[in-house]
């Protein structure tokens, strides 16, 4: 795996996107949480050998896509598909759009437990519901789910929804088993429907490992649907589609009549080829990727100067860096990162627990690691 030079990651270095978000352009582009290294040369090849065809019309999707997804998760996570729905989704939004829509009213509450992905809050907000937080809280060394606060918030009469997230986009949480079955206990005894964002569930680095949400919320009667895919895991994200895995028939029923009355139907034929690919033969580069995102993890915890601390990183190829012993404030913080050269997604951006907090992708070449470092070590006190 060639891990010297980075990937073109447009997005994140576009000079007119950074001058508008970070004030400046030309910094150190780590924000995006996509990989900036070559990616799996087995996708690159076949979605070659798919253009060479030279036919682009509508694609039909195999079954052995949906069973490719399954092989690898039986393999890598001991999950099977027993007495499970999966359908395809054009992406993780869309089927948390469609799901807020089936199952709650507007100005019913959807408990979100920030920090959490930026995406969340305006799905819960554009559908007119409301979001009830129940923020984590932050240990020694990493987050936890505030279950006491969960209890509360889900018994709310409103409250019908909660979005998980499993593993947790931006602190790098992999949940274990029991928190995980102590958040289905509460959804079931409340019927608040669980839809557990599962994007990240491939990217948990040893010695954590993934649970799957269905695992863990065996035999407690939650409804629940989980978001799967490779556009995180093989950075496909401008090309694949997502899956949407639940156990209630009734769930599957109104996504996917969602999907057939909006059409959202249509397959691309390389996001096709790619996703069963990634599948089927990803395996080799995954574990090299993760080997080197660990290796990026240990390279910050030797190097970042005393006033910078990390969040234990379970899972994800994001870095949660606490920057509160610096004393700055929200505005103070971001100026101070950009003028340091540095592009990170600041933590307010993940809900106000955020603040004096940042997120760098760690999905990097080992150079531009030790770039960040030099620069958040050089940067002015
Ligand atoms: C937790 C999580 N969910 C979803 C997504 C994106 O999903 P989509 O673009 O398919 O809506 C991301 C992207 O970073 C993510 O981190």
């Amino acid at each position: 795996m060639d891990l010297s030079s980075p990937a073109t990651a447009m997005l994140a270095t576009d000079p007119d996107r950074q001058r508008r978000l970070f004030g400046s352009d030309g910094l150190l582009p780590l924000w995006i949480a996509e990989p900036y290294v070559q990616l799996s040369p087995e996708i690159q090849a076949r979605m070659r050998d798919r253009a060479d065809l030279g036919w682009y019309g509508y694609e039909t999707r195999p079954k052995s896509v949906i069973g490719s997804f399954w092989s690898w998760m039986q393999d890598r996570h001991s999950w099977r598909d027993d007495s499970l729905v999966t359908s395809v989704s054009p992406s993780i939004g869309t089927s948390i759009a469609v799901l807020i829509e089936q199952f709650t009213e507007p100005g019913d509450g959807v408990i979100l437990q920030p920090p959490v992905f930026t995406d969340f809050k305006p799905l819960v907000v554009r559908a007119g519901r409301s979001v009830v937080r129940n923020s984590l809280v932050l240990g020694d060394e990493h987050y936890d789910m505030d279950l006491e606060g969960l209890e509360e918030a889900a018994a709310h009469p409103t409250t019908r929804f909660m979005i998980l997230c499993n593993p947790h986009n931006p602190v790098g949480r992999a949940w274990g088993r029991e928190e995980l079955a102590a958040v289905a206990t509460i959804s079931a005894a409340n019927d608040v429907f669980l839809l557990v964002d599962e994007i990240h569930a491939d990217l948990v680095l040893a010695p954590h490992s993934f649970v799957p949400f269905a695992v863990a919320a065996e035999g407690s009667g939650v409804r629940w649907a989980a978001t799967h895919g490779p556009i995180k895991t093989f950075g496909l994200a401008g090309v694949c589609d997502t899956l949407l895995i639940t156990d209630d028939e009734e769930a599957a029923d109104r996504f996917r009549s969602e999907s057939s009355r909006l059409h959202l139907t249509r397959n691309n034929v390389f996001g096709v080829a790619a996703f069963e690919t990634a599948y089927r033969e990803g395996g080799p580069w995954l574990d090299a990727f993760l080997a080197a995102v660990s290796d990026n993890v240990q390279t910050l915890r030797d190097g970042l100067p005393n006033d910078i601390a990390l969040v234990d990183p379970q899972a994800t190829y994001l870095a949660w860096l606490d920057f509160r012993q610096l004393g700055l404030d929200v505005p103070e913080l971001a100026s101070w990162l950009a003028e340091a050269g540095l592009a990170l997604s600041p933590g307010h951006w993940f809900g106000r627990e955020g603040a004096g907090f940042a997120r760098m992708t760690i999905a990097a070449p080992p150079e531009m690691i030790a770039r960040a470092i030099d620069l958040l070590t050089k940067a002015p006190r």
